[in-house]
């Protein structure tokens, strides 16, 4: 006897069980697993697939010349370049963050600017009245933009006006509003947001439209029911910020039509979004005369070099286990510099509390960004300052030496632009050296320590 399949899927991991349970053994979840409607095993066609009784599909030649799409800007050029260089004609975009970072107040900007250059834009909130976004729009000094309103959540009305009204942008905000009546389950379920998401991409693909996903994310840095609806648009953004500043990121994930890992940067202000078109002159605005354990990293975020601040404090620590505390960087590879110096370079941090700060509430991913780590933590622990003109990057390895990055030339660009005049980076020689720009490249990690910091 075929026994019956049940499928249950956690709906913050996307696992898959075979019985429900009421935590997920994945990702830790509770009360997240939920029952999925099993495939019809046969269709009106025939048992299998492999019956074959579909129709033949149109294949076309690889090498058939396909003109590009033909894009629109919005004008901020922080938000076009995150999009690849505009909007591209239907599109499924999300846009994710945190509630309340400002994704409604930059989307509206955004509509309003598209609007602008001639498309016609509709703007749907599910989560406020119409009257209290045009409110905003007036604060935001855009009540005079040509977008059209709807607070709706039945996706069958939005999909209905959207057949007559033909715009060639909608804004959705947000998918967790939408409610699918062809689907048994509460507004921001799985399944609402699975079938809300796909019904809205399939219908503005098959209509021409482009389409931008509101998406809020959960506690754990997903949208809910977020893998869902990650692989069905062509574009994931997530907006970002810290609690406390003022400036917001915008960060390409995924994008079919352009770089991923652009990103973008706005400032909050009183009257909406501004653009931030140089963050690297933002991100180093506070720095002071240069103090031990602070080290400017010239990092690369996209297609763009952006300086930031590492800052590193070292203290005797009074527990049995000292604490090793990242914020905007990654823990494990933090160990992993303290190990390679202790091991490489006889520069133990045992019995030390070690504190590593992105400043300006950056988060920073690159492995570029090691040797800058590494300058940062001697700094600190030899409470000798570095030269407050010069920048470092470079990757370590775990036998100690130094590698080269990508971009290396950009880097040393944009240092020069905001001031700086030296860099500390591992040797590369296909590099030409800027003009009145000094180079300290180096081969390990044990001959940086001794050339820099006279220790080891
Ligand atoms: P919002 O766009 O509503 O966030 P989301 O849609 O991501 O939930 O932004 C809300 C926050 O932005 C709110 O705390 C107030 C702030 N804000 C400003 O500081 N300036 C402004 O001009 C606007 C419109 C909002
Ligand atoms: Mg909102």
């Amino acid at each position: 006897m075929a026994k019956s399949s049940k499928n249950y899927t956690c709906s913050s991991c996307g696992s898959s069980y075979t019985k429900w349970s009421g935590r997920c053994e994945n990702c830790g979840e509770w009360n997240s697993i939920a029952e999925e409607k099993p495939l019809s095993s046969g269709g009106p066609k025939g048992k299998t697939l492999g019956g074959l009784r579909g129709k033949e599909i149109d294949l076309t030649p690889l090498s058939a010349r396909e003109a590009p799409p033909k894009r629109t800007s919005c004008g901020m050029d922080e938000f076009d370049r995150v999009l690849g260089g505009g909007l591209v004609p239907a599109s499924a975009i999300l846009v994710g963050g945190d509630p309340g970072i400002g994704k409604s107040t930059l989307l509206l900007q955004a509509a309003a600017k598209f609007a602008d250059t001639g498309l016609k834009v509709i703007y749907i909130s599910g989560e406020e009245a119409s009257a209290q976004v045009r409110m905003r729009a007036q604060r935001l000094g855009l009540g005079n933009a040509n977008v059209q309103l709807g607070a709706e959540t039945n996706l069958r009305d939005i999909l209905t006006t959207l057949e007559t009204e033909k715009p060639q942008l909608v804004v959705i905000d947000s998918i967790q509003t939408m409610w699918a009546d062809n689907v048994e389950s509460a507004p921001g379920s799985v399944s609402q947001v699975r079938a809300a998401a796909h019904e809205l991409v399939n219908f503005a693909k098959t209509r021409g439209i482009s389409v931008v996903l509101v998406g809020h994310v959960t506690k754990e840095g997903q949208l809910a029911g977020p893998r869902v609806v990650e692989h069905m648009v062509d574009t994931v953004l997530y907006f970002e910020g810290e609690r406390g500043h003022q400036f917001r990121l915008l960060r390409a994930v995924k994008n079919r039509f352009g770089p991923a890992h652009e990103i973008g940067v706005f400032e909050m202000t009183g009257s909406g979004l501004a653009e931030v078109l140089n963050p690297s002159a933002l991100f180093l605005s506070e720095r002071d005369d240069p103090a031990p354990g602070s080290v400017v990293f010239a990092g690369i975020e996209g297609t763009r070099p952006v300086l930031v601040e590492f800052q590193a404090l070292i203290a005797p620590s009074p527990h049995s286990q000292a604490r090793r505390t990242v914020v905007g960087w990654d823990g494990s590879r933090l160990a992993m510099i303290l190990a390679v110096l202790e091991s490489r370079c006889g520069i133990p941090f045992a019995g030390l509390d070690v504190y590593l700060n992105v400043a300006g509430g950056m988060k920073v991913s690159e492995p570029a960004a090691d040797l800058a780590v590494a300058a940062a933590l001697l700094s600190a622990r030899e409470d000798a300052a570095l030269p407050k003109d010069c920048v470092v990057f470079g990757e370590i390895s775990l036998s100690g030496s130094l590698r080269s990055v990508s971009q290396t030339e950009n880097r040393l660009k944009e240092a020069k632009k905001l001031g700086f005049s030296s860099a500390i980076c591992p040797e590369n020689l296909k590099i030409s050296p800027e003009k009145d720009f000094q180079m300290k490249q180096m081969n390990d990690l044990t001959s940086f320590v001794g050339d820099i910091f006279g220790a080891g």
